[in-house]
């Protein structure tokens, strides 16, 4: 486990959201999903963005969680190869939370700027000056295409990007949707929704 408790320690904050979202879900893509065996899972497996403490998962993937009410959870963990030198391999953590809705146009769009001060990227590079970094991160996501279907005798959501191309199959792990929570902010105040920088 990767620790930074000396980084975004102060001012923990959970605040309740009683928002009614029961518009614009799909109950067919409510559970907990991952990429390949499910090592990068939503949820309190994957760390606890309260006090940034984020566990590397064994393998590169994603995970999605979605509510029948309308809310999702996202962790991802990524590795990029340096061309010019291998051993500068990065790794990023990626981590949030916010609402999402199945459009009528067949698209999937998800908003995480309610919670942006509880998103965050974790970046370790073996090369650079400060080999661990950690930021604010908020990105909402649209989605083109998506589809449940089975394959290979489980049930599989393939999600299409804005450009046309297929993100990598994600299986399903369970009915019930995993998080760490859908519906409090956590952490900070803060007024910069983008990734910002924070030491
Ligand atoms: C972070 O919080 C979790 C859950 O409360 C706790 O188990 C863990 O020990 C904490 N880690 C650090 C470094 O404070
Ligand atoms: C790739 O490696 C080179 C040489 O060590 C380094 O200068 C450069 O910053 C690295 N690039 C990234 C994106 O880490
Ligand atoms: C589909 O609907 C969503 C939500 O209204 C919108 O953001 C998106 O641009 C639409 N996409 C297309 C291709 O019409
Ligand atoms: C957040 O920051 C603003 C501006 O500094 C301050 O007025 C407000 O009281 C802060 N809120 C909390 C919950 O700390």
């Amino acid at each position: 486990m990767l620790s930074l408790p000396s980084l975004f320690q102060a001012g923990a904050l959970v605040l309740s959201f009683a928002a009614s979202l029961s518009q614009g879900a799909s109950t067919d893509v409510v559970g907990t999903w991952s990429t390949g065996s499910g090592a990068v899972l939503t949820g309190t497996a994957f760390g606890n963005p309260v006090n940034n403490t984020f566990d590397y998962p064994p393998v590169a993937g994603y995970s999605y969680s979605f509510t029948e009410d309308g809310w999702y959870e996202e962790a991802s963990f990524t590795w990029t190869s340096n061309a010019t030198d291998h051993h500068c391999i990065q790794a990023n953590i990626i981590w949030q939370h916010g609402t999402y809705k199945v459009n009528a146009n067949g698209t999937i769009t998800t908003d995480s700027t309610m919670f942006a001060g509880d998103g965050r990227v974790q970046v370790q590079n073996a090369c650079a000056a400060q080999s661990s970094a950690i930021y604010y991160y908020q990105e909402n996501n649209l989605f083109a295409t998506w589809a449940v279907s089975t394959w290979r005798g489980k049930t599989m959501l393939r999600l299409g990007s804005y450009d046309g191309s297929l993100l990598p199959r994600m299986y399903k792990i369970s009915d019930t949707p995993r998080d760490y929570m859908f519906d409090s902010l956590y952490l900070s105040n803060h007024t910069d929704s983008s990734t910002t920088r924070r030491r």
